[in-house]
């Protein structure tokens, strides 16, 4: 954990004085701004909201669904498939000139349900079936998937344990799904996705484990998806470390679901505005230099978890409220603070 000092040393301990890193004011969009796609994610729930349809197809040139691609909402409950909702997110991308990357194909937390006391056979032939078909359908319209989501144990302590996992192996039900997928659309950049990476060096160091060992099997997997919900309290040099041996591997890399809230759900939280603020801003931009110093080939693209404050998951739950500003545009679509942090990195 940073002390106050650590958190506050250098540029940052003037803008905390000053209170809160102030907006900048409107920039040219941040597609132009970076040399790689820079994406958002949406639901179809707010394709008619045209302040937001505004501002994304303005800032953003990479969609990546926020639900509809999710197996949730493609499995049916007698596991026969249901496109309506995936196509809408597919179709909205391609009206909008917008590059559509697949989120996500296997999650430990999905589809127990409709294969719950499947013999194995039918269990293997069903979850082959799944990938190969959501993949085949929105070949040439996804240049990537999400293959598997969230495979590494919280702890950093192996991987996660789950219905896939316990029916057809804890690594083989991985490289079955990049196998699948990757005969389903053999153009498709195919990506392991996790989160905590950064905030959790144990399970940023588990889950390059793992994609080393799927590279040594021979496993078919061409990128590596950060989701960087960052925790912006973590140490000075974390994410920069992360960064530095994901790189290693040559793969591409995905910052695939980028917000970093003000809050701290881990304790009482007095912390004044200005120093969550600056904290916030010198944490992304860590974050945005580490994704620029990668070599050219290897940014695959700086996405971020919504498009406004107002549109994230972190404030979706009516518990949390909905003061969290995680993101990089206010609900008016003014640029937030945290995208000034995002601009001045990139300079
Ligand atoms: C979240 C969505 O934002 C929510 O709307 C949904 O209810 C649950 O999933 N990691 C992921 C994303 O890979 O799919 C999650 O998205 C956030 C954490």
């Amino acid at each position: 954990m940073p002390t106050r000092r650590s958190v506050l040393s250098g540029s940052f301990a003037l803008a905390a004085c000053a209170g809160a890193p102030s907006a900048p004011a409107a920039t040219r969009p941040l597609k132009d701004l970076l040399p790689c796609p820079v994406g958002v994610c949406g639901m179809s729930g707010q394709f008619g909201d045209a302040g937001w349809r505004e501002l994304v197809a303005r800032e953003f040139d990479q969609f990546t669904p926020e639900w509809e691609m999710k197996m949730e909402a493609i499995l049916r409950p007698d596991r026969s498939l249901d496109f309506s909702r995936a196509d809408a997110c597919a179709d909205f991308a391609g009206r909008n000139g917008m590059r559509l990357h697949g989120h996500a194909l296997v999650w430990y937390s999905q589809g127990a349900e409709p294969f719950a006391g499947l013999d194995k056979s039918t269990f293997a032939r069903d979850y082959d079936r799944y990938v190969r078909e959501v993949t085949a359908r929105y070949r040439g319209r996804a240049v990537s998937w999400d293959v598997v989501n969230e495979p590494v144990a919280e702890d950093g302590d192996g991987l996660r344990t789950h219905h896939w996992s316990q029916s057809l192996g804890e690594i083989d039900h991985i490289r079955r799904a990049f196998d699948v997928a990757h005969e389903a659309d053999p153009d498709a950049v195919l990506f392991l996705n996790d989160y905590n990476l950064e905030n959790l060096p144990r399970k940023g160091a588990a889950f390059l484990r793992l994609v080393e060992t799927l590279m040594k099997a021979g496993t078919p997997i061409h990128g590596i998806g950060t989701q960087s919900h960052l925790d912006v309290e973590i140490a000075e040099g974390q994410i920069a470390g992360f960064f530095r041996e994901a790189a290693q591997f040559g793969l591409k890399i995905h910052v695939s679901e980028l917000d970093a809230s003000l809050k701290s759900d881990r304790r009482v939280d007095l912390r004044p505005d200005g120093q969550k603020r600056a904290q916030q801003a010198a944490r992304v931009t860590e974050l945005t230099e580490s994704f620029m110093a990668l070599p050219d080939d290897q940014r695959f693209a700086f996405t971020v978890w919504g498009a406004r404050n107002s549109d994230s998951w972190l404030n979706r739950d009516a518990r949390a409220g909905s003061g969290d500003q995680p993101l990089l545009f206010d609900a008016s679509g003014a640029p937030t603070p945290m995208h000034g942090a995002v601009v001045a990195a990139l300079d």
